[in-house]
């Protein structure tokens, strides 16, 4: 079990602190933080949103979305009693600045602590709030505020939110959340990269065939239909998770661990994306959305169905044929896809190897399958590399792919953290290696801005495909066309 390093004491305010975001995931993670001890008696957090509540009326809230999302056993009533105690609620509008004195209240006189602001709200709030929290004087030498993805919805909106955040924080200051970033596993990707010295010579094109990136999920889009269906997973999955998961992949190695020396050679990556023009969409790109079908044995409505029968062209899967313009990956293939409704909650990053240039087995010469790396990101975290063996037998010369298995649950026994609990103690103490700094992304909605003016102008149809299913015909075809095909479909 990794240390725990204890954090000092702060004020963590939650914009947004009865919504979804908050309830599910940001005081869980604080809860369990508390938990362990990382949380000092004198640290408090602080809920804020539009909403008139007393504070008992915000704790029962907590206390049973507590009970409803902490895992089997984790919620302690005597524990509960202590956390409870560092929770406290102002109601705040973030455009009505001039009533935020219950919020002044509550800070002044505690300048010297490390105080979080962490917008978990619309990003159309962020400027607002930023600004909110400037006028009121609540912006000290160690304010730190925290963006929740989505960033915007295109490359001119994020600039405008970075701008106007920025008019308000210093970059530093300013800590772009994208969560698979505080993956354990997502961070695995730098020590399998950079700790062994074995993958680094076969890290580039003259070995390595292609790579597919595959997030599925099975649930579908529920209560957050509405705001779903004005962002789409291109821009709801694509944009940050996926394409931090193809920095991190792809990205030279840094001169250290430093958080600008990452995130200088990830900007380099994004830099390298061929763009996908509207001549291109269709030919490298797929959206679909999903239509009723049966998951683990139970039915369920399509994503029409889900918007009252509204019509829709939102797209709930993308997958992607993505090209880095580098003298390393020239001519290899990125194949990415992510979806709602599919078979299973699924993500890995598959490497397929070259062919071997030339079969000495003639009886198998169609039967010596590329060696494939597999990177599972969840669930079963691990590493799984397929190699070509012997079957055992006297006669004949069969052979078969088998694989070396790295179960890091099996390996280190331990259950992961949620991504949130090391997101915020790292904000908490002011380390920014895993947020995304502003150039990277804008570069990466620049990148996918092109995809969404190519989908406008050439009116690229909106495949469907049947939920439970592992997505349209035409994801299938987009590898297809390339003599290749989607490796994990087999794997659930
Ligand atoms: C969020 C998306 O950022 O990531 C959700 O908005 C998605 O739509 C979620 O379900 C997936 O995260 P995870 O950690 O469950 O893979």
């Amino acid at each position: 079990m990794a240390k725990l390093i204890p954090v000092g004491t702060f004020d963590l305010v939650i914009f947004g602190g009865t919504g979804d975001l908050a309830m599910r995931k940001l005081l869980p993670a604080l809860y369990h933080r508390d938990l362990d001890g990382q949380v000092t008696t004198e640290s408090r957090i602080i809920g804020a949103s539009r909403g008139a509540l007393s504070r008992d009326e915000y704790l029962a809230e907590i206390r049973e979305s507590l009970i409803r999302n902490l895992g089997d056993g984790d919620f302690d009533e005597s524990h509960w009693q202590t956390f409870s105690q560092r929770i406290q609620y102002v109601q705040a509008d973030a455009f009505a600045h001039d009533e935020w004195q219950a919020l002044v209240d509550v800070l002044s006189g505690y300048e010297n602590r490390t105080r979080v602001a962490y917008l978990a709200t619309a990003p159309g709030l962020f400027g607002p709030i930023a600004a909110g929290l400037k006028k009121n004087a609540l912006v000290t030498g160690h304010s730190r505020i925290v963006l929740e993805k989505p960033l915007g919805r295109d490359y001119e909106s994020a600039r405008e939110i970075n701008n106007a955040v920025g008019d308000c924080f210093a970059e530093n200051q300013i800590y772009r959340i994208d969560h698979y970033l505080g993956k354990e596993t997502v961070q695995n990707l730098l020590a399998l990269r950079f700790g062994n010295s074995l993958f680094e010579p076969l890290w580039r094109r003259n070995v390595i065939d292609h790579v597919q990136i595959t997030v599925a999920e099975d649930l579908g889009v529920g209560g957050r239909v509405e705001f779903y269906d004005r962002v789409g997973a291109l821009r709801d999955m694509v944009q940050n998770h996926i394409m931090q998961l193809v920095c991190l992949f792809a990205m030279e190695p840094p001169s250290s661990l430093h958080h600008d020396a990452v995130r200088d050679e990830k900007i380099k990556v994004l830099r390298s994306l061929k763009p996908i023009s509207a001549a291109d969409v269709g030919a490298s790109t797929v959206r679909a959305q999903y239509r009723a079908g049966a998951i683990n044995n139970s039915t369920v409505p399509g994503y029409g169905d889900e918007l009252n029968g509204t019509s829709s062209t939102t797209e709930t899967f993308v997958a992607l044929k993505l090209e880095i313009e580098n003298w390393r990956w020239s001519n290899v293939p990125f194949y990415l896809r992510t979806g709602k409704r599919l078979a299973g909650k699924h993500s890995e990053i598959v490497v397929q190897f070259q062919d071997v240039p030339h079969s000495i087995f003639p009886e198998q010469k169609y039967n010596v399958s590329p060696n494939l790396l597999r990177i599972r990101l969840q669930p079963d975290e691990g590493v799984q590399l397929s190699v070509m063996a012997k079957e055992p037998g006297p006669g004949g010369f069969d052979l078969r792919p088998v694989s070396l298995d790295l179960s890091f649950a099996e390996t280190f026994g331990v259950s992961y953290p949620d991504a949130y609990e090391r997101l915020l103690m790292e904000v908490l103490r002011g380390n920014p290696a895993l947020f995304m700094r502003r150039d990277e992304v804008e570069a990466a909605w620049h990148w996918i801005d092109g995809i969404i003016e190519g989908w406008e102008t050439s009116k690229q149809k909106v495949e469907s495909y049947v939920s439970g299913s592992w997505g349209p015909a035409a994801s299938s075809l987009l590898l297809d066309r390339d003599g290749r095909a989607w490796h994990s479909d087999n794997q659930l």
